[in-house]
């Protein structure tokens, strides 16, 4: 596959990408195998939201991932699964064996009824069945929908029900540090209330003991034991789903967002390979689980379409100690290491002390993704792990997009920090005014837009089409419509500011403030809940929920923990608020809006300025909160 190996290379190839999309992207598409080429590259517009790439060819993803490159790589490492704890013994599957795993259970699958177009729910932690559960859906068609093994029960019932999953993977537990966290018990609490799952298939990792229900519970052993090893490759089209994958936004819950076969195949492709300026034969480490797009796109699909070896670590960056991660880019000679600001931020306060006696020096380009990079960790990561020799690629993309739409690409594009710097080839960003309208010119801020299709693009969100297109294409008619604001400065560089919807960034967690306060809002004391993001200086944002109670609360510190469990218990621990402030009444509008504008600006700790107050029903509730901030 070609790569962009200059800034000028870069600037033409940008320039024919906007001139010739189809051009353009066909000529990529050539470098993947096809069992059918498509009749058109790109049909639909963002108008009518009916985007199609690749239409009329069929190919399977997985045929590109791994049978393409049995002949030469087959006894290459595809997958390193690093353990939890550090001294049990790493795992390797080379291709050869990743292929036969896959169709293994692609045909284990199959045996079970397991048709094309099926969705399968994968909830497990993170060891290569993973990626081989994904993997066999995509073999044969189905469409697996991973929720990260974080989320609570109930978090899992509704992604389950939303997509009517006919069978639910996962394993009986696994450690997080010292934490064991039990799969399986949160699986059979789900099940209690998921109708449309037939069977669970459960992959021993730790020996936990666990109940297995009589003929809904499978072993995944089992199934695997006599299938055959080689399975003949389904033949998907185009526009055939690939995945679903659940994330937040602003209003209600969260969404299924689809994406499909060849579109999202070319462009995570051909990202993966010039983003991070891969070289055949390297070893890339994304610490992302694969239950965020980030895992799916550059854990699995990326780096194996390019025949890469891909890290799967499956512990965290702070057991047994804060020296986890260079001991793992040390002990597998890492090449390419991608993580998120928050982990960077995590590790920065424990001095250099963790870094003694890591040898790094295999590192070639470092990347982060999941939220806005502040400078003085860009520097700290530049000089204490790339030892200023490595470019930094600062990606920004979503769920959404599939893949990376604006970052450098490695070597090649001029880095400025903290900033995501310029698009991708292919890639049409705009800024937009508060009239709807595109901000031309440089030195200029706006609402992020992107103006013309990619391949990688979400089609739709599961089930409801209407909510896709209300969601990201009516605010601006005509373009996709991120949720993130956005500087582009003199140079033409762009720099994420963060979220200008009610979605907050919590350590790369995506999380929107209505379904926090939903969670909030059942606890049989409380009346009413706000919920805003405040800056927090690790997790980037922190959650601070405003809270009115029915009635006289003996113990506040009591309520506020109860609330956290709650939250814990409906969406994940992950989305526990950090502050909890009891107040008497929330600042609303004559129409009963809650004015978020003077709540965020509260939870800032900046109550100075909270701009105008004029249109508030009762001004007084205003004081009484600021006095009582936490
Ligand atoms: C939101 C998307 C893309 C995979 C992980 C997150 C924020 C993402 C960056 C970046 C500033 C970033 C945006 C975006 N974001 N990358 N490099 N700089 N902000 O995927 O959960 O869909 O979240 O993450 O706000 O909208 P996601």
């Amino acid at each position: 596959m070609k790569q962009i190996s200059t800034f000028e290379e870069y600037k033409a190839e940008y320039k024919r990408s906007v001139e010739q999309p189809e051009q353009f992207w066909s000529e990529v598409a050539e470098d993947f195998e096809w069992k059918k080429k498509w009749n058109t590259v790109l049909d639909g517009n963002f108008e009518q939201v009916n985007i199609k790439w690749f239409d009329g060819a069929e190919l399977n993803i997985t045929e590109n991932c791994l049978d393409r490159n049995l002949k030469e790589k087959g006894n290459q490492t595809a997958i390193i699964w690093e353990p939890n704890d550090p001294n049990e013994k790493f795992r390797t599957l080379t291709y050869k064996e990743l292929h036969a795993e896959v169709c293994r259970f692609a045909n284990a699958l199959k045996n079970l009824g397991v048709n094309k177009g099926d969705r399968i729910c994968i909830y497990m932690p993170m060891i290569p069945e993973g990626a081989i559960a994904m993997l066999a859906c995509a073999r044969i068609g189905a469409i697996h929908s991973v929720v990260f093994a974080g989320f609570s029960a109930a978090s899992l019932i509704d992604r389950i029900n939303d997509s009517q999953c006919s069978f639910v993977i996962t394993a009986d537990a696994v450690y997080r540090g010292e934490k064991k966290i039990e799969l399986k018990k949160i699986v059979d609490e789900a099940l209690l209330q998921t109708p449309s799952i037939k069977n669970c298939i459960v992959f021993n990792h730790r020996d936990s003991a666990i109940e297995m229900k009589p003929e809904r519970d499978l072993w995944w052993k089992d199934l695997v034991k006599d299938a055959s090893a080689e399975h003949a490759a389904g033949s998907m089209n185009a526009e055939d789903p690939l995945f679903i994958l659940y994330t937040s936004g602003s209003t209600g819950k969260p969404k299924g967002v689809l994406h499909t076969t060849a579109g999202y195949m070319v462009y995570v492709g051909y990202t993966f390979k010039n983003v991070f300026n891969y070289k055949e034969g390297e070893v890339f480490c994304c610490t992302a689980d694969i239950g965020w797009v980030t895992g799916h796109s550059y854990l699995v699909y990326g780096p194996l379409l390019n025949g890469a070896t891909t890290i799967m670590f499956e512990g965290t960056p702070a057991y047994p100690d804060h020296g986890r991660f260079w001991d793992m880019i040390d002990k597998h000679r890492v090449n390419i290491f991608y993580t998120a600001p928050t982990a960077i931020r995590s590790l920065q306060a424990h001095g250099n002390e963790i870094f003694k006696n890591k040898n790094l020096s295999s590192l070639r380009v470092l990347g982060t993704v999941g939220e806005p990079i502040n400078e003085e960790a860009w520097h700290w990561y530049n000089e204490n792990v790339g030892k200023s020799n490595c470019p930094i690629v600062d990606t920004w993309w979503q769920t959404e997009t599939g893949g990376v739409l604006i970052s450098p690409i490695a070597n090649v594009t001029p880095l400025k920090p903290s900033f995501a710097t310029l698009p991708m080839p292919g890639v049409q960003p705009v800024l937009m005014n508060g009239d709807g309208e595109e901000i031309s010119g440089n030195g200029v801020e706006g609402n992020l837009c992107i103006k013309f299709p990619w391949p990688g693009m979400a089609r739709t969100v599961f089930g409801d089409h209407e909510r896709f297109r209300q969601t990201y294409f009516s605010t601006y008619k005509g373009y996709y419509f991120t949720g993130d604001g956005c500087k582009r400065d003199e140079d033409g560089y762009y720099r994420i500011t963060g979220r200008v919807d009610d979605v907050i960034n919590v350590s790369g967690h995506r999380i929107g403030t209505g379904e926090v306060e939903d969670a909030i809002d059942e606890h049989n004391v409380v009346v009413e809940s706000a919920v805003v993001g405040f800056p927090h200086d690790i997790k980037g944002q922190g959650i601070y929920a405003f809270v009115i109670c029915d009635k006289k609360v003996d113990d506040d510190e009591v309520l506020r923990k109860e609330i956290r469990e709650h939250v814990s218990k409906v969406i994940g621990a992950f989305a526990r608020p950090d502050k909890i402030q009891i107040v008497k009444g929330l600042p609303k509008t004559r129409s009963g809006k809650i004015m978020r504008r003077i709540l965020r600006k509260i939870a800032e700790g900046d109550t100075s300025n909270l701009g105008d107050t004029t249109t508030l029903l009762d001004p007084a509730v205003v004081d009484e909160i600021k006095a009582g901030a936490v």
